[in-house]
Parts: structure tokens; C-alpha cells; sequence
């Protein structure tokens, strides 16, 4: 397989996409961009900075001063605001709350847009999101949308949050991530929905080893 392959999931949240990003990209050797991770990073900083998450401008601004960087260590993956760790920190239901307002702004996507094609540009990359294979990377050799019943998603949620140490009900998650869907897909600004050329996958019954197998049975037969 040709190692500058380019491969973007997008898909609503908990529908699975970060943990096949992840383990298709040790599998394949290539590089994997939480692009998710990006705006939760900028959402805590205007946390941090008491920069109001509904003022796309000043977040603008903001990020014209920020660094964001994302990165892996003996297979574990880790972000950095400003030279800070916060791999945890950017999980906080907090910011979950509120990332959905910070990156519907255009004066936000258009700088992690710019980030992410630069990180993208040599190839070798899977990147996971929600406009990805629409709007970051159209030209992206294999595209693929993930979806999965809302009540499985709300299930794999409050699971990361346990094993992340955040104590949250079933109720709120719930209630949390359809305001999340309907933020990403109703926002002007490249909204989540699924390409024309995406393969789609419904994960609900899936388990992780037969989605990453039909993952990558579908790049390796597009790249030969
Ligand atoms: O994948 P995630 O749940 O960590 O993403 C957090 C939020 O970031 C998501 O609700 C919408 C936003 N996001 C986006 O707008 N575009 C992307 N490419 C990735 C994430």
C-alpha cells in the first residue's frame, strides 16, 4: 500500500471513529490526527482565558496566539496547549459542553482548517472529525462514515468518562451529546454530514476488531 495514503472518518460523537483512527493508523504505520482534540483544545483556552466561547472574533484572535500541538508516546497519544499538557483536561465534560459553540464559528475553522491540511499534506495520515472528508480533505483517497444508534453512543461515553476518572449520568450525556449533534449538523460552517463518495459504516453491533478489519479491507483495496 502506498504509505502517503490519505484516509478520513468523520461521524457523530461516540459513533467509534477516534479508537479505529487510532488503531488503524498503528496498523498501517501511519500518522493519526485527533482532529476533535484541536477544537477541545481552543474550547479550554477560552475556558482558561475567560474568552466568551460565542464571540467567534476573540477566538480568533486567541488562536492566533496559540499553539497546538498533538502527538504520540510509546502508542499513547497527547495533546499540548501552550506547551501544557491537557490530554485529560480537554476530555472534561466541561469542555464538552461547550466545544460544539466554539467550533461552529467560521473565524475558528478556517485557522484548524489551515493546521490540518498542513499536517495532512505528506500523506500518511488518517485523520478523524466531522468535516474531514467534505470539507478539509475532498480529495482524501478513502473517506468513511461512521454512525451508530444514540443510545449505543451515550453507552460508550459514559464508559470513557468512568475509565477517564469523570463522574457523569446517563441523563446528562444523553441529553449532552443530541445537542452536540444537532449543533455540528445544523452549524453553516462545513457541518457534519456524510460525503458522496464515503463508505458508511453503522457500528452499533459491530465490534472494534470487525470494524477495523472492514476499515481496512476498504484502504488497502482502494490503494492496491
Ligand atoms: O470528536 P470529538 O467529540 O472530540 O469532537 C469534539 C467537537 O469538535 C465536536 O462536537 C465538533 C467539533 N469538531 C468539528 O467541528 N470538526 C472536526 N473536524 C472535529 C471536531
Amino acid at each position: 500500500m502506498s504509505c502517503k495514503v490519505v484516509v478520513a472518518i468523520d461521524g457523530p460523537a461516540g459513533s467509534g471513529k477516534s479508537t479505529i483512527a487510532r488503531l488503524l493508523a498503528q496498523k498501517l504505520g501511519l500518522l493519526y490526527i485527533d482532529t476533535g482534540a484541536m477544537y477541545r483544545a481552543a474550547t479550554l483556552k477560552a475556558l482558561r482565558s475567560g474568552v466568551d466561547p460565542t464571540d467567534g472574533k476573540a477566538l480568533g484572535e486567541m488562536l492566533e496566539n496559540t499553539r497546538i500541538e498533538l502527538g504520540e508516546t510509546n502508542g499513547k497519544q497527547w495533546v499540548r496547549l501552550d506547551g501544557d499538557d491537557v490530554t485529560l483536561a480537554i476530555r472534561s465534560p466541561e469542555v464538552g459542553s461547550l466545544v460544539s459553540v466554539v467550533s461552529g464559528h467560521p473565524e475558528v475553522r478556517s485557522q484548524m482548517t489551515r493546521e490540518q491540511r498542513r499536517l495532512a499534506q505528506s500523506g500518511g495520515v488518517v485523520l478523524d472529525g466531522r468535516d474531514i472528508g467534505t470539507h478539509v480533505l475532498p480529495g482524501a483517497d478513502v473517506k468513511f462514515y461512521f454512525t451508530a444508534d444514540l443510545e449505543v453512543r451515550v453507552d460508550r461515553r459514559l464508559k470513557e468518562n468512568h475509565e477517564k476518572g469523570f463522574h457523569t449520568d446517563r441523563e446528562s450525556v444523553k441529553r449532552e451529546m443530541i445537542e452536540r449533534d444537532r449543533l455540528d449538523s445544523a452549524r453553516k460552517c462545513a457541518p457534519l454530514r456524510v460525503a458522496d463518495d464515503a463508505v458508511v459504516i453503522d457500528t452499533s453491533h459491530l465490534t472494534i476488531s470487525e470494524v477495523l478489519s472492514l476499515v481496512e479491507g476498504y484502504v488497502r483495496g482502494r490503494t492496491g
